[in-house]
């Protein structure tokens, strides 16, 4: 009986096919996508040295040859029972085997709706549906004759086949795109080593973001989970996740999204696989941003996602893809997630070093925080400017029963880290000191040069037990500035 199935690069959340599969009695081997040497390819393989540190089993691991009849026999002599797609760099590769060996999976034919941001608005036009005017452009006059077309002042210029936000620019004026297309037009950095990048322009979009995920089967798609998008402007102009949210209970402006999701995976002839698709919703409505295929990324674990939603996506997938009838059932039960979740991305506005994290005792202190990351003075004694989602500083998934919980949660980290963010890292002292320094006691003297991660577990544990007993801070210091009150306000809030 044919037991494997390969994942076309398995990085990122598709690491966790892995143990789907294994979980399902079918052995995985992992393909690994290949990349020209480059800025991707040395972070790609950064990722893959972390992801398969925790694989605990023997496993193939095979490399794509850019000569693809190799790879195809490659595939072919391992007998597998399923081919999928793991990671964007997998899904020009994972549909072409799919559909060579005869297996579940949207035709290689449609590959442009699949990977052409171009072709994927041309196709919603003709399926009368919203879409986002644009053009290729191969020159500045064609850039030009766009704004006149158009008569906007308000464009995107970016890589036809992108990936990342890397090229992405999102520019006002003649002049601000000018400099875009200059700067993309020298630029080496395409994400897939194409020798040639193409360039689409297009109208810009205001509105919210955000994420409808489906798997389809025999042409007809299936949602598996709705987020929405925070995002923040950088100091430096940036445009960086600040978080997201899982939508549990659609509003009426949210149903006619997912209605819209629904039509544009079809309208782009996405039949077999999953869709992860960007949208933005604007007083117009609902309009597709970009169709990915393939799972959504970010590295959610398993059992957060299966808190929110009672399961996690790349189970569903695997499963659809195996099973048309698992398919059905699923597609038929009503969209109903048990718990609200959040994503929270963490960024740092500039270069700056740091001496404590005062983010790791308050996300230990948390209700909701399950899991994540955060970058810390145990690890490093420098932050770099956050600019895209590869320098973040931290990403934390955080779920409750209570809905109201883990948002007020979510909304205290937002808060802090936009109005109070010495508390989160800083190589400065957590308090001010007295003015007067007649009044720094010893005891004063010794809080200020404590460990402020100690302090800010302390204080924590102190407002957790009902403040009872001495106060973590005496009143000359809380009475020093009103921002050490503040502070301890803070703390109190997180309790
Ligand atoms: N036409 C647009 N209008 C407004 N924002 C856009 C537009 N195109 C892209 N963006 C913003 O830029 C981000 C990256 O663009 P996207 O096309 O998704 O590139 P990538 O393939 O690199 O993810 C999007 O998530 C969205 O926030
Ligand atoms: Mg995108």
């Amino acid at each position: 009986m044919k037991n494997k199935i390969v994942v076309v690069e398995a990085t990122s959340t598709a690491f966790n096919y892995l143990e789907d599969i294994r979980a399902l009695g079918y052995e995985p081997v992992i393909l690994e996508a290949y990349l020209p040497d480059g800025y991707a390819r040395r972070l790609l393989d950064e990722e893959r040295k972390v992801k398969y540190s925790h694989i605990k089993y023997p496993i193939t691991i095979l490399k794509e040859d850019p000569d693809y009849a190799v790879t195809l026999q490659m595939v072919k002599d391992l007998d597998p029972l399923l081919v999928i797609t793991g990671g964007e760099e997998g899904v020009v590769t994972g549909t072409r085997l799919a559909d060579d060996l005869g297996m579940p999976g949207t035709p290689y034919s449609n590959i442009a709706n699949m990977t052409q941001k171009s072709v994927m608005h041309q196709s919603l036009k003709k399926a009368g549906l919203r879409y986002i005017r644009g053009t290729e452009v191969k020159s500045w006059d064609d850039c030009l004759a766009f704004l006149e077309q158009t008569g906007t002042e308000d464009v995107v210029l970016k890589h036809d086949h992108g990936a990342a936000s890397v090229g992405v620019h999102l520019v006002h004026g003649r002049e601000e795109l000018k400099a875009a297309f200059e700067q993309e037009s020298g630029a080496d950095n395409n994400m897939f080593g194409e020798a040639d990048t193409r360039f689409l322009l297009q109208e810009r979009i205001f509105g919210t973001e955000y994420i409808v995920n489906t798997i389809s089967r025999d042409g007809i798609p299936a949602l598996t989970s709705v987020f929405k998008y925070f995002k923040k402007r950088t100091p430096s102009g940036a445009i960086i996740y600040s978080g997201n949210e899982s939508i549990n209970e659609p509003t009426d402006e949210e149903k006619a999204l997912i209605d819209y999701a629904l039509k544009a995976v079809c309208a782009l002839g996405i039949t077999d696989g999953p869709v992860h698709g960007e949208y933005m919703v604007d007083k117009k409505g609902p309009v597709l941003i970009e169709a990915n295929c393939r799972v959504m990324g970010g590295s959610a674990p398993s059992g957060f996602l299966d808190k929110v939603f009672g399961y996690h996506e790349t189970e569903v997938i695997l499963n659809s893809m195996l099973d048309k009838e698992y398919h059905r059932r699923f597609r038929e039960r009503p969209y109903k997630p048990l718990r609200k979740g959040y994503a929270k991305d963490f960024s740092a506005a500039s270069d700056q070093p740091i001496s404590f994290s005062g983010i790791v005792p308050i996300l230990l202190g948390m209700k909701s925080f399950y899991s994540g990351w955060v970058e810390n003075a145990g690890r490093t004694d420098m932050l770099h400017e956050t600019v895209d989602l590869e320098t973040e500083t931290g990403c934390v998934y955080m779920v409750h029963d209570d809905p109201e919980v883990v948002k007020r949660e979510f909304e205290q980290l937002m808060y802090i880290e936009e109005n109070y963010p010495k508390l989160l890292q800083s190589d400065e002292p957590l308090f001010v000191a007295p003015e007067d320094k007649s009044q720094i006691t010893p005891e004063i003297e010794r809080i200020l040069n404590k460990d402020p991660e100690v302090l800010i577990s302390r204080i924590m544990a102190w407002y957790k037990n009902d403040a009872l007993g001495d106060p973590v801070l005496p009143e000359a210091l809380l009475n020093a500035s009103p921002y050490n009150r503040r502070i301890m306000e803070l703390l109190r809030g997180l309790c």
